[in-house]
């Protein structure tokens, strides 16, 4: 049968991820802010958030160099290669340059020359926007296999000198292969934005006449994100379960955007999932933005833990501020 009378449905066929250099711990973070004068410590950061440690890019190393490492692992998973794939979206808010696309600049490396490839900016939602967009894609006929990557190096707009931020996030790159199918697949999802919390959580900074105009480092009103964060993937989570007509209870597994251990643990207290069945991987990554998902994901696919015919909860939530949910049949 070819994929053109498979298009009901899209479904995950692979997942790959990849992680830059070494891992730094809190306890190296903290002795590397001291010889700047920024006081933190492990105990204040692992207390507050849950995280033990990051991983930091190199300079020189590109968010494409990141997400092609994860595609490729992902087309591996799949047993696929980049001249399969005709759709390649890419989640990120740390693109290499202004244009072209990160998309285009990892399309080349994977020779996937002509299909159709873009970016997606919704910060840390990004990859589940991708995700959403791209199963709409391939459910309307448009494109039958895609690439759905997060890829991410924040330690480029973090502010050093602000231990409310820099402690918190790390880079990374995450990824999915999807494709059309006649079995669900991608059940439900819902993707929402409300811009008039734009201050909350956002990099001001732009590029005009050959400098930097603005802020061009993340800022943020933490306990301002926490509340919207938990709010509103709390209240996305039980709407899209209720459109797919699943109860609370037949969910496997909630993965959702990592950012602290404590929102992760409020939203599943608010869903009603156990925290048992919630994929948690912050304490090793920090936050990555849009790669946090797909490399929880992978993580949680290639441990084991999810196995076909489960029920799986991906949600993004962030800058914008924006936030979506996808209920996939695994
Ligand atoms: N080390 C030591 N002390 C610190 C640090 C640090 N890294 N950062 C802040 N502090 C201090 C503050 O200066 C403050 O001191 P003070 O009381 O003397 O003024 C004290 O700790 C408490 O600061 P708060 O900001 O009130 O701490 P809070 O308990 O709210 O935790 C945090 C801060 C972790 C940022 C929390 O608000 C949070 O998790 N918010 C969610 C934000 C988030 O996760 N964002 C990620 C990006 S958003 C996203 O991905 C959706």
């Amino acid at each position: 049968m070819t994929l053109a009378a498979l298009r009901t449905y899209s479904r995950v066929i692979g997942t790959g991820s990849a992680l830059p250099g070494n891992a730094v711990s809190n306890d190296e973070l903290a002795r590397d802010l001291a010889t700047r004068g920024v006081e933190t410590s492990d105990q204040w950061i692992v207390e507050r958030t849950g995280i033990r440690q990051r991983y930091i890019a190199a300079p020189g190393s590109t968010t494409a160099d990141l997400g092609v490492r994860a595609a490729q692992a992902a087309l591996q998973a799949a047993g696929r290669s980049g001249k399969d794939i005709d759709l390649i979206i890419v989640a990120t808010s740390t693109p290499d340059q202004i244009f072209p696309s990160t998309a285009c600049l990892i399309q080349a490396q994977l020779g996937a020359n002509g299909s159709t490839a873009f970016d997606v900016q919704a910060v840390c939602s990004g990859f589940v926007y991708g995700l959403v967009i791209a199963d709409a894609m391939i459910r309307s006929g448009t494109n039958a296999r895609a690439l759905v990557i997060g890829a991410e190096l924040f330690s480029r707009i973090l502010d050093w000198s602000d231990r409310g931020t820099c402690v918190l996030f790390g880079d990374g790159a995450g990824a999915v292969v999807l494709e059309a199918s006649s079995e669900p697949g991608i059940l439900a999802s819902e993707l929402k934005a409300d811009g008039s919390h734009a201050g909350v959580l956002c990099t001001a900074g732009r590029v005009s006449q050959g400098k930097v105009e603005g802020h061009p480092y993340l800022t943020m009103d933490g306990p301002a994100v926490f509340k919207l964060a938990v709010n509103v993937l709390g209240a996305s989570a039980i709407k899209v379960l209720q459109q797919a007509g699943l109860e609370v209870s037949q969910l496997d597994w909630l993965i959702p955007h990592q950012a602290n251990v404590r929102i992760l643990n409020a939203i599943a207290k608010r869903v009603g999932v156990p925290e048992e069945k919630m994929v948690a991987t912050v304490d090793r990554h920090g936050n990555t933005s849009a790669a946090s998902v797909p490399l929880a994901l992978d993580v949680a696919v290639r441990d084991g833990r999810i196995k076909s015919g489960q029920h799986v909860m991906l949600q993004g939530v962030g800058g914008g501020f924006t936030w979506g949910s996808a209920l996939l049949r695994w």
